[in-house]
């Protein structure tokens, strides 16, 4: 089985299998996720589950219910090993019924149905007849199935059917993914492998995996799914596609997921032959309500649009002098009669901004465009808004357009694909995130109002409203190419379902659905979880930085002066004596003034600003001192090596799982976070390297460029190998790396001048997206250890994205001893090297 992308790093090649492989209770399916059914543990619980009712009866004859019914034979065979006889009535012994509470009223007419909201279910027992029936009781047939795996998920738990029982309903009615998926098979910003819908410019024939991932997305109560990139390919409205996708609509539909697509807003021109796309012009509109009723004809139960228009090169209203309204209820009036929605995208921002104007701010975009617009969409349009007013940041503040429209409905953006958060080879647990995002309170019209309460309807009195989650899953076998990444698209369903859960027990119940319920196993592991996000943030972006990542490439490695000075303004406004974007209303872009009165007054006052997003919001010189009594600068230095710590701490803490975690996850997971660690390492002294230059301020404690246990490449001996400038320069050490060209091997030796000990070896060097280059670190001209650079990073350059550390822990050195590594190039990689480091380990033989 192919456990994702994340391969071993560098292998020691003396290093015997520590442990046996024992026959461990957890992830051994991992394409079921959170679905194992694994058989519960406990025996007192067993002996409880063993005393359920024999049979099962639907009295739903959807095709939904179906799904219900067959999911509760297939949770029961596999936890409790045993098979429920199907009625076709309600039998005259102890059952489980499944059905709405309509049809439950009919076949037990003294049956009182508790009130639940749509989707909503109830789970109780109802005696009658002398019998114990558990009725699983749906306010619909999607209720139906929601409250199925209410239970099974329950019992995946260790739950005792008492704490199970009563009623539950979804907190808004939409729970969409978006996949971002293109019809040629590939996946804009999917870490996951291959789309699971398309392939080669067509539907998939085998849709198997896109009905087992309604069926995660359904186990989580998720309803909808955006199946094709919002960067929209207008073939998708072709009519040999549409009948195509109705395949996916049915593969889907007994799972309750509704498909919808994103469409491009020129389609009536691009396929339509129409001169125009101008909404306003009728055959553009008589256009769009044909094609809606094509669509629904081939799918009846089609979701809606989302709609990206004006943004990133895609064609829109602007063009035609028009506001997003023309365009949004010219579609949502022909949807409304079929019962779909039009998920209007509020990332929409100028991506040619002057760098040189100081009022020009992209966080202004998305409010200064729709604010105005409050109160003019038609009833079924839905705004569809990123959680913050950039794009996907480490952090970032609430969007202020949240407290914008009151009149409008309005979804939250969340980016269950980690993009900027790491690209799925780094641990980042996005719900704590989201979390706080969710939490905080927009105080709109003076009175208190978190987000979670705006984007469901509750607080201005919405119909629609909800979660929509950018997923973007794949044909690898854990669909994101990470198991731990699989916890955020748990968290967002559970989150969309009900906004108020914590973080916190998000992430015990996932490890205990996808692992196991070790107590060791899941307080460990929710640790980890929990502290991922403040870990990541501190070695990527901290103090409301954003991410200083590589931002007009491959929003990956580290690369800090390319935030500046190109229209896409994610500008940190870097000089050599300040940092920040002001984005106050007496001096800066007057960003903060879109916020309600009291936010505004907590954004604007340095006394009151929150230090996480203090560059956000302001610019203050290097020498400010925030909150904690520490100038920024020093903040910077400091926040970047206590992330890459504690990103080194992660991997401590996964090995303490060594035995209680199966093997093949075991074994992946461990290669992903010693790369993360190796990978913070890389952000620490980039970003550290590159603000101590542009500062001219250097780190108190000493520690930024210098390296001591360093040797750097340039201060080997090499044979073949040769330097190569390095962009950006702050990558690599001296701005250079070494490569192997015109060579079939090249090596780089050093003789180790410290005193005899046990030390960890280093090797930094660089991983292409193509070409596997093979390297092997010898001591005394004897094998040490063999890896191959065979990861999946994005670029086909030595820089931050690319850099990557072997270490080898325990190495046994004396003085005059030679340590070499030699590099075998491959397919155009030249296996490019930077340094060496030898680090002193404690004089016992570390035990990990
Ligand atoms: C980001 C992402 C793009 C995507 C865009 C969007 O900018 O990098 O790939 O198209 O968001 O949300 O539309």
């Amino acid at each position: 089985m192919d456990f994702g992308r994340i391969r071993r790093l560098c292998a020691l090649v003396l290093a015997a299998c520590l442990f046996a492989p024992l026959p461990l209770r957890g992830q051994d399916n991992n394409d079921q996720a959170w679905l194992r059914y694994a058989p519960p543990l406990d025996i007192d619980l067993g002996a409880e589950y063993a005393q359920m009712p024999p049979a099962v009866v639907t009295l739903d004859s959807s095709a939904v219910a179906a799904s219900a019914q067959q999911e509760i034979q297939r949770g029961v065979r596999s936890m409790l090993d045993r098979g429920l006889r199907v009625e076709t009535g309600i039998p005259n012994y102890a059952a489980w019924v499944l059905g709405t509470s309509g049809e439950l009223h009919r076949a037990f007419p003294q049956y009182q149905a508790p009130a639940v909201g749509p989707e909503g279910f109830a789970l109780e027992p109802y005696f009658a007849k002398g019998h114990t029936y558990w009725l699983i009781d749906g306010s619909d047939p999607r209720g139906i199935l929601y409250g199925t795996f209410h239970l099974l998920l329950g019992m995946a738990q260790g739950q005792s059917f008492a704490s199970m029982e009563g009623a539950d309903s979804p907190a808004a009615p939409i729970r969409w993914t978006n996949e971002w998926d293109n019809l040629d098979g590939t996946i804009e910003r999917g870490y996951g492998g291959r789309s699971i819908f398309f392939d080669h410019g067509a539907v998939r024939s085998d849709l198997t995996r896109a009905g087992d991932y309604a069926r995660l997305l359904a186990s989580l109560g998720i309803n909808g799914c955006t199946v094709n990139n919002v960067n929209a390919d207008p073939r998708f409205l072709e009519p040999d596609i549409i009948r195509e996708l109705a395949r996916i609509a049915d593969v889907f539909r007994p799972w309750g997921v509704r498909l919808s697509l994103a469409v491009n807003l020129s389609s009536p021109q691009t396929i339509g032959e129409l001169d125009t796309y101008n909404p306003n012009d009728p055959r553009v509109r008589a256009w769009w309500r044909a094609k809606i009723d094509e669509i629904y004809a081939a799918i009846p139960d089609f979701g809606g649009f989302v709609v990206k228009a004006d943004s990133e090169g895609e064609p829109g209203t602007s063009k035609y002098g028009l506001t997003p309204v023309a365009a949004a209820n010219v579609l949502a009036d022909a949807l409304r009669p079929h019962g779909g929605v039009l998920m209007y995208r509020a990332f929409v921002y100028n991506n040619h901004l002057d760098w040189h104007d100081r009022k020009a701010d992209r966080a202004r975009a998305a409010y200064d465009i729709f604010h105005p617009l409050d109160g003019q969409f038609a009833s079924n349009v839905v705004i569809q808004i990123k959680n913050g007013p950039i794009d996907f940041q480490v952090r970032e503040p609430v969007s202020p357009l949240f407290a914008g429209l009151r009149r409008t409905s309005s979804a939250i953006e969340l980016d269950v694909t980690q993009e900027y958060m790491g690209q799925q080879h780094q641990l980042v647990y996005l719900p704590t995130q989201w979390q706080s995002y969710l939490d905080f309170d927009l105080h709109p019209e003076d009175r208190s109002a978190p987000l979670r309460d705006i984007v469901t309807g509750k607080t201005f009195h919405r119909p629609l409203g909800g979660f929509v989650g950018v997923t973007c899953v794949g044909m690898d076998d854990n669909w994101m190419g990470s198991d731990l990444a699989l916890a955020n698209l748990y968290g967002f369903g559970r989150l969309a379902w009900n906004p108020d859960t914590s973080a916190e027990t998000i992430a015990r119940d996932w490890t205990r659905l996808y692992f196991n319920d070790d107590p060791t196993v899941v307080s460990t592991l929710s640790r980890m979880l929990m502290s991922s996000w403040h870990i990541y943030e501190d070695y990527t972006g901290p103090l409301g930085l954003q991410t200083l990542t590589n931002i007009t490439g491959s929003h990956y490695g580290p690369a800090p002066q390319s935030q500046e000075n190109n229209g896409w303004g994610q500008w940190i406004r870097a000089t050599h004596t300040g940092v920040g974007m002001d984005r106050t209303t007496a001096t800066g872009t007057g960003f903060i003034g879109q916020y309600p009165p009291e936010v505004a007054q907590m954004y604007g006052s340095l006394k009151t600003c929150p230090d996480n997003l203090l560059l956000f919001l302001h610019h203050v010189p290097y020498t400010y001192r925030l909150h904690n009594g520490q100038t920024v600068i020093q903040e910077i230095y400091n926040l970047h090596y206590q992330g890459a710590q504690e990103a080194a701490g992660l991997v401590r803490e996964w090995k303490t799982l060594r035995g209680v975690i199966p093997p093949q996850p075991y074994e992946s997971t461990l290669h992903m976070l010693e790369y993360q660690a190796g990978e913070s390492i890389e952000w620490r002294d980039a970003i550290t390297r590159w603000f101590r230059r542009r500062s001219g301020i250097p780190d108190e404690l000493g520690r930024v460029g210098r390296y001591p246990d360093r040797i750097p490449a340039s201060q080997m001996q090499l044979d073949g190998y040769a330097p190569v400038a390095v962009h950006p320069w702050e990558s690599a050490s001296g701005g250079k790396a070494y490569v192997c060209e015109n060579h079939a091997v090249c090596t780089a030796s050093t003789k180790f001048t410290g005193p005899a000990g046990w030390y960890a070896v280093a090797v930094q060097y660089f991983d292409y997206r193509h070409g596997v280059s093979t390297f092997d670190l010898m001591l005394n001209g004897q094998a040490l250890a063999h890896w191959k650079a065979d990861m999946f990073l994005p670029g086909d350059a030595p820089d931050g994205s690319t850099a990557v550390r072997c270490t080898l822990h325990g190495v046994p050195l004396r003085p005059g001893d030679v340590l070499t590594v030699e590099g075998r190039p491959d397919d155009g990689e030249p296996a490019p090297i930077d340094y060496m480091a030898i680090v002193p380990e404690a004089q016992e033989k570390p035990t990990e």
